[in-house]
């Protein structure tokens, strides 16, 4: 007998630890039929999708807005200077009118405290498109990239080199839901917080591993090496102090050589001279625009779920 898979129609996504093991293989799998034009469906025929952003984008507004229209759907962006939440009106106020008008809010919040409320006010789905937290649609799409580039997402060694927020969060909940190990060399201080290996934990599909380290050599049988920027977007006031902390977290090409079956990942975009170097950004072994184009097909999956008929349900299942 199939397992049964709980439907994501309707459901928001604001993180991946949200999606169980079948649901995120759902979204992988129709992702590479997308990209490899095996699903061509329009299951956003007539819906509307708002985007808020209250940080700069250049992928996620793109890749959501090219997405929607080709899955029929049509897209009002809305930048910090337009609604302006918590400042002109309350995040529930905005989400109770937004609710109004849409079928769907993506949604780029500085607080992810912010993207919880907003989610909790609306009644329509609402993704994120990255918070201070997390940034799940950006691990769909780094997922997808793996299994194009290496295979066999539990066969891999993902090491992240860099400051413990968003992305790490995401990569973290995606090793315990996908079963790849995950390293996380980060300066002390700069470390993953608590509560989101606690989650993780909660997620954990049992084969797992994730370890945290400050040392950069810890590179063994590494399949992937993953860095982002040392000072995020809302951070610029530190970015010295944190060019100091992160200076030897520096991926290169010294970095890279003690790796030597790694692919180099990084979301984008990049400060190159700091977290990463030309040469290895530009080598051979580097799939960062492989991910960025990724992030289109990753997320028409993901909102081809939220927006459409849902996951087929196995018969006998008892459903
Ligand atoms: N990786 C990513 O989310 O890029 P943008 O900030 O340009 O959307
Ligand atoms: N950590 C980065 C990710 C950008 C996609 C930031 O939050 O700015």
């Amino acid at each position: 007998m199939i397992a049964a898979v709980i439907s994501l129609t309707g459901h928001d996504f604001i993180d991946v630890a949200d999606l169980d093991r079948k649901q995120l293989r759902q979204i992988l799998d129709r992702a590479h039929a997308i990209k490899a034009g095996r699903w061509s469906e329009r299951p956003l025929g007539g819906r509307h999708i708002a985007m808020l952003f209250q940080k700069p984008s250049h992928r996620t507004r793109v890749s959501f807005e090219v997405g929607i229209a080709r899955l029929g759907g049509s897209t009002t962006t809305l930048t910090e200077n337009d609604v302006q939440l918590g400042v002109r009106e309350s995040v529930s106020d905005a989400a109770r009118v937004l609710d109004r008008y849409v079928d769907g809010v993506v949604a780029r919040l500085r607080s992810h405290e912010d993207l919880v409320r907003l989610a909790d006010a609306s009644e329509k789905p609402v993704i994120n498109g990255l918070t201070d937290r997390s940034h799940p649609c950006q691990v769909l799409a780094d997922l997808m990239t793996i299994e194009e580039v290496r295979g066999d997402l539990r066969a891999q060694h993902v090491v992240y080199i860099g400051d413990g927020n968003n992305i790490a969060t995401s990569l973290i909940e995606a090793s315990a839901l996908s079963g790849f190990a995950l390293t996380v060399i980060s300066p002390p201080g700069h470390q993953p917080p608590a509560s989101v290996l606690e989650r993780a934990r909660s997620i954990d599909s049992g084969t797992h591993t994730v370890a945290l380290t400050d040392d950069i050599t810890n590179l063994d049988g590494a399949t992937a090496i993953y860095t982002d920027v040392w000072t995020s977007m809302g951070q610029e006031r530190e970015q010295q102090a944190r060019r100091k902390a992160f200076m030897r977290y520096q991926v290169n090409q010294a970095v890279m050589d003690m790796a030597p079956n790694a692919v180099f990942m990084h979301c984008l975009p990049a400060h190159r001279g700091e977290e990463v170097t030309d040469e290895v950004i530009d080598g051979p072994r580097s799939v960062v625009f492989q991910q960025a184009g990724n992030r289109l097909y990753a997320q028409m999956a993901l909102m081809s779920e939220i927006f459409g008929e849902g996951v087929a349900r196995a018969q006998g299942a008892g459903q």
